[in-house]
This record gives C-alpha cells, sequence and structure tokens, in this order.
C-alpha cells in the first residue's frame, strides 16, 4: 500500500468539515489506468458514481477514454463537464431501469445504453434505433458466479435484480444489441475477474462472438500497488481476439483510490462509560460507508500524531458525530496523546463513495471540498456549503 501523502498535509489549512483530494494523488491513479488501456487496446472509464469531483474533469480527461453513469443525471454531468459535450470521450449509461422521461433525456447524450432486462430493451428499441446518433445498445449480463463477500455489494448474490441470467435469453431475439455489460466484482484483484470471465464463457459463449464489445464493470483494484497489471492486459488482450470485441471497464474506486481525506475537528471530548470525542462531521452523514459497509477508516492527527486500533496507543477514544442518531459513530480509535477541543482529525481514503454519498440529516454542514497538489503544496478549496444547500434539497 502507497504511504497516503496526506500524513504532511496540515488539516488546519482548510475550513472544517471538509474533503481535500490529491491531484498528484488522482493522476498517478489515472496513469495506471492509462497504462491498461494503451497495452491492452482496452477502453477505460471513469464510473462517476464512485468519484465525480468534477473540477478535476481536465485531469480525467486527459487520460480516460469517457465516463459511465447510472442514469440521466450522472449521464449529463458526464456530458457536459468530462466529455466537452460529446465531443471527445464517450458516454455509457446503464440504470437497473429508466422511465420514459429519463430514456428521452438520456438518448440525446450518451453513446451507449445498456438494458437490465429485455422487457427494458423491448420498451425502447423502436425508439433509440430511429434516433439519429449512433448509439450502442447493450444488455446487462447476470453470469451468476458470485465473487462478493458481503452481500449488499454482490450483483450475483441469490435473489439479484442485476442483470439478465443465461435462462432469461432462451429464444430472446438480439438484432440492434451490440454489446454485453457484467458488472460483478467489488474492490477485487486479476483471478476474481478471471473466474469471472470463465462463468461468461460457460454460460453466454453462444452470443459473445455476435457482440461488438464487452464491458467487464467496475470493482477492479487496478490502481492498487498488489493488482497484476501485467496480467490484466494479457487477459484482456486473449478475451478480445478470442471474440473480436472492443473491451470496456468502468472502475470507479481504481481511480481515486487514497487520494482524499476527510478533515474533521474535535468539538468536544467528554466522559460516558469511555472517553468519547464529539466531531464536527457524522458517519451517517458524511461517510456512510463506515456504517454501511461497515468499514474503519484509518485517522491522522495534526502533528503527526499517532493513531491506532481501540488499546494499541495510551489514550483511547470513541470517535463519534453531531446527530442525534445514537448509532453515529465512526469507530472507537486510540492515540499517542489525548485528545484537545479544536484538534483536526483525517480520516483517509474518502474520496470514493463516501464525497458523493453525502447527507443533510439533522440539518449538518456538508464538507467542503478542496484541491491540494502534493508536490506544488498548491491548495484551492473549489466549495463550500451553507444553509441555502440544505434548505433547497426540501420544500
Ligand atoms: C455498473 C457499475 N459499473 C461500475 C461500477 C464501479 O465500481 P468500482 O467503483 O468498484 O470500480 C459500479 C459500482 O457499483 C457499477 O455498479
Amino acid at each position: 500500500m502507497q504511504s497516503s501523502t496526506f500524513i504532511k498535509f496540515d488539516p488546519a489549512r482548510v475550513p472544517s468539515p471538509c474533503f481535500v483530494i490529491d491531484e498528484v494523488a488522482i493522476e498517478r491513479n489515472l496513469s495506471v489506468l492509462n497504462y491498461v488501456q494503451e497495452k491492452s487496446g482496452a477502453k477505460v472509464l471513469a464510473a462517476l458514481k464512485a468519484f465525480s469531483c468534477w473540477h478535476l474533469a481536465p485531469l480525467v480527461n486527459q487520460y480516460l477514454s469517457g465516463i459511465c453513469a447510472s442514469g440521466y443525471h450522472e449521464a449529463r454531468l458526464g456530458y457536459e463537464e468530462y466529455t466537452k459535450k460529446g465531443e471527445q470521450g464517450e458516454v455509457h449509461v446503464f440504470s437497473a431501469a429508466f422511465s420514459q422521461q429519463e430514456f428521452d433525456h438520456v438518448l440525446p447524450i450518451a453513446n451507449h445504453i445498456m438494458f437490465n432486462s429485455f422487457s427494458q430493451w423491448e420498451k425502447y428499441k423502436a425508439q433509440g434505433m430511429a434516433h439519429q446518433q449512433n448509439i450502442q445498445f447493450g444488455l446487462r449480463i447476470n453470469p451468476q458466479h458470485s465473487e462478493g463477500t458481503t452481500e449488499i455489494y454482490d450483483p450475483c448474490a441469490a435473489g439479484s435484480r442485476l442483470g439478465i441470467p443465461i435462462s432469461e435469453f432462451a429464444s430472446k431475439r438480439l438484432e440492434g444489441i451490440s454489446g454485453l455489460h457484467f458488472h460483478t466484482l467489488c474492490e477485487q484483484g486479476l483471478e476474481p475477474l478471471r473466474r469471472t470471465l470463465a462463468a461468461v464463457e460457460e454460460k453466454f459463449s453462444d452470443y459473445l462472438s455476435a457482440m461488438q464489445w464487452i464491458n467487464f464493470g467496475g470493482g477492479h483494484h487496478i490502481s492498487h500497488p498488489d493488482y497484476d497489471v501485467e496480467g490484466l492486459i494479457k487477459l484482456i488482450k486473449s478475451f478480445a481476439k478470442k471474440y473480436n470485441v472492443q473491451v470496456y471497464l468502468e472502475p470507479g474506486e481504481a481511480i481515486a483510490i487514497r487520494s482524499g481525506v476527510l478533515v474533521s475537528e474535535v468539538l468536544d471530548v467528554m466522559h460516558t462509560d469511555r472517553s468519547q470525542a464529539i466531531l464536527d462531521t457524522s458517519a451517517t452523514c458524511h461517510m456512510p460507508d463506515t456504517l454501511e459497509m461497515p468499514y474503519r477508516p484509518d485517522v491522522f492527527l495534526s502533528g503527526g500524531i499517532k493513531s491506532g486500533e481501540a488499546n494499541q496507543l495510551p489514550y483511547n477514544y470513541r470517535l463519534g458525530g453531531m446527530t442525534c442518531l445514537a448509532g453515529d459513530v465512526i469507530s472507537d480509535y486510540s492515540f499517542e496523546e489525548p485528545l484537545q477541543v479544536g484538534d483536526r482529525l483525517m480520516f483517509d481514503d474518502m474520496a470514493h463513495y463516501t464525497m458523493v454519498k453525502t447527507n443533510t440529516f439533522n440539518g449538518i454542514r456538508l464538507p467542503a471540498i478542496a484541491i491540494w497538489n502534493s508536490k506544488s503544496d498548491k491548495l484551492e478549496v473549489v466549495k463550500q456549503f451553507d444553509y441555502d444547500d440544505f434548505k433547497n434539497r426540501l420544500s
């Protein structure tokens, strides 16, 4: 694992709470993804659902082939900010189901549209095919091969609504369909992909050669130092050659691994049955994955003071948020020195999925967003939120 560039960042330089993204770390991840594109011939798209910090879109555009979106809003953000209105880069859209209104909006701005069922494809086929623009239509398949350990992140778990199983393909006509898409992985290495492709080939081999493209989805931890990048390149090349298809990958997390922190400030230190530090952030509002996954972020303290697991270091605290939720707790940590009101903490690896999932429960202020360059030390706070952002979501 790379050591975080934020070890040397002074969190007092930004308002609190604040997401700080290191553009050097993002570029490091993008270069690995671009290397895969160049060597394998695959096209790599940025999954905006994981990281849609569009201030960095010009940087992403320098390296990747476009974006993938989960519906109209992300597709439009991709079209407006990442592809310069379709002049460069592709916009791929998949939704578990498109409403008529959403499909009408997506059609003029998408290059690829992927459907989650034959009934959705049949509903929109005539309208899609009649559209003047050259759009590719695809189907999301479910190879029914689980590699995940956490059920809510496993699209191949029994009962999944995501992707069409092979049993539904019987006697279905595929004119107008030029590609297949699967997304089955989550933070995984090459071997789970290799096994998944074997399952795809075993079940869908009758259809693969008739396609122009196959999208391997996301969940590939390609920019993680342990990932077998050369193995991936070989695998893509041999699959693309065997079926004569363009391969797409659409990682999200791999763009932003180890590139961002959430800065927060200690508002109070108190004692109940244990020592508690109340922060100006919240697990449920600002880092919901700590409760959903669940996931325990590493934490750095200003001044380089060490932190660790509970009971590892002399001073133990439960780090909790400002809301009324009893379970608004990030986790239990220990520090080499006692926490003081006003101390700044940095929660590590908070760029992907965390920034896009924030909410304003209890009226909690959303974290600001800052872009830092760990090489030049340039820092810019690009967004701050206030009462109007809370009020405008409500009526
Ligand atoms: C269809 C699809 N594509 C791509 C991704 C991105 O996955 P990751 O961020 O794990 O690479 C996801 C994540 O849920 C997804 O559902």
